[in-house]
């Protein structure tokens, strides 16, 4: 098939290329010539496990090219799907200036019967929006589909190529079916494709977002509740995980959430929820509760140099939001250096891809190592953040003769408590003692 992509972000890039890998012919669209000059040149724009290989093969079978303009890509694809951002705006809703404006153009210049998809995430009621905004331009047949993504950073591509399942929200035969052909190669395993009306889609996405922070954040408050009373929380974690209603997945505690996911789509459906009349209740305490986990590590570090932090020096480990990624947005480690910093910290961080972002973003105010161990010469503790694989099995011996003193404050429960004790290390982590 004929695709276009509209929006050559994060999500856009990873549709498109993933899209072309069974055989589509994918024109991604952007406005920012620098980026599309640059794609157009083999450059893959942002960090991604194994997204680079696809990006390369598919150029190379010419099944993947770029174009700034929205004309060709209107003409070129049977289906246009919109990866469009929806910043935060002031009062937490989504923003949909851009998806707005892009259908404004689509019903402007379309000139024959295409699908329109809404890939982003976007609020209840948005396809409807999006079909009256094309609708006010022209009298040429179109549909538009709701059909959200479950991307995780880190695993978007394998996330895309075999997905737990497909949502489609639509009401229109035509679209459904030729959107179930489009996904067919990705749920050969059986995985299903769930049609739907497009409102229970839109909505699809943001409930299980919010389930989500919700899971994390409530593993939180019982891990603050473990270290008052004297429980350990990874064996509270095992111990509820082995119910298959309660699952294993998502119940791991630290220094709370972050990314451009969560955090953006908590706030948007508890705004949603406000438009509509409705308090979500929970979603409340999970954004405020998530806020504060965010720095749940800093009164045991106050605690532990008796309020006294000033020119103390910190190594932290760790500064995207997650692994696998170099996003740092809403990302613990930035309210940590922050917090430290006005305490008169001097610190010095590694993280394996995000410290261009973290440099962009509060240039020196911080040093940047060039590796783990670089990280801590001298320090009088060191902060783990970002649970990066590499950090998983440190040769303490070393980091014994790099640091002025052995403390380790853990945000993401990254060993066992007793054998960070046996090295001889000073060990602080979430929900455990
Ligand atoms: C998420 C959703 O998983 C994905 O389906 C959606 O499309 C986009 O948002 P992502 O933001 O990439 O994906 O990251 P994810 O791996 O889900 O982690 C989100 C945050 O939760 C991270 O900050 C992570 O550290 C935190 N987390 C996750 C925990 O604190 N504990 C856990 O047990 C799991």
């Amino acid at each position: 098939m004929n695709i276009t992509v509209v929006g050559s972000g994060y999500v856009g890039l990873v549709t498109g290329t993933c899209l072309a890998e069974t055989g589509n012919n994918v024109l991604c669209i952007d406005i920012d010539e620098n980026k599309i000059h640059k794609m157009k040149n083999g450059e893959v724009p942002i960090y991604e496990p194994h997204l680079d290989i696809l990006f390369h093969r598919n150029i190379k079978a010419n099944r993947l090219n770029f174009s700034t303009s929205l004309q060709e890509g209107l003409d070129h694809g049977e289906i246009i799907f919109l990866a469009l951002p929806t910043p935060e705006d002031e009062d937490g809703s989504a923003d949909l200036k851009y998806v707005l404006g892009v259908a404004e153009d689509i019903g402007k210049k379309i000139t024959e019967y295409k699908i329109i998809v809404d890939k982003s995430t976007v609020p209840v009621g948005t396809a409807e929006k999006v079909e009256a905004v094309i609708g006010k331009h022209t009298n040429i047949e179109f549909d538009v589909v709701s059909n959200p993504e479950f991307l995780r950073e880190g695993f978007a591509v394998d996330d895309f190529l075999k997905p737990e399942r497909i949502v489609i929200g639509s009401s229109s035969e035509r679209a459904i079916e030729k959107m179930k052909k489009l996904y067919k190669p990705y749920v050969r395993s059986g995985n299903p494709i769930i049609v739907m009306d497009e409102k229970s889609a839109e909505l699809t996405k943001y409930a299980a977002n919010a389930f989500l922070a919700t899971k994390i954040t409530f593993m939180n408050e019982i891990a603050n509740y473990c270290e008052r009373v004297g429980a350990d929380v990874d064996k509270v974690r095992i111990g509820m995980g082995t119910d298959s209603r309660i699952g294993k997945r998502f119940l791991f505690p630290g220094i709370g959430y972050g990314g451009s996911c969560f955090p953006k789509d908590v706030k948007a459906l508890h705004k949603s929820g406000k438009d509509s009349n409705y308090d979500f209740k929970i979603l409340d305490a999970v954004i405020d509760v998530n806020q504060k986990q965010k720095l749940a590590l800093i009164p045991k570090i106050e605690n532990y140099f008796n309020n006294s932090l000033s020119d103390k020096k910190i190594a932290i480990w760790g500064l995207a939001f997650k692994p696998e990624t170099d996003d740092i947005r809403e990302a613990p480690s930035l309210e940590i250096i922050n917090e430290l910093l006005e305490n008169n910290c001097k610190i010095t961080a590694f993280d394996p891809e995000a410290m261009p972002n973290v440099e962009k973003k509060i240039g020196n105010k911080i040093a940047y190592a060039n590796d783990m161990y670089d990280a801590v010469k001298d320090a009088d503790a060191l902060i783990i953040c970002t649970e990066w694989s590499i950090f998983r099995t440190p040769n303490f011996d070393k980091l014994k003769g790099l640091m002025a003193n052995q403390t380790i404050f853990d945000g993401r429960n990254l060993y066992e408590v007793n054998d960070v004790l046996a090295e001889n290390f000073e060990y602080f982590s979430i929900g455990r003692l």
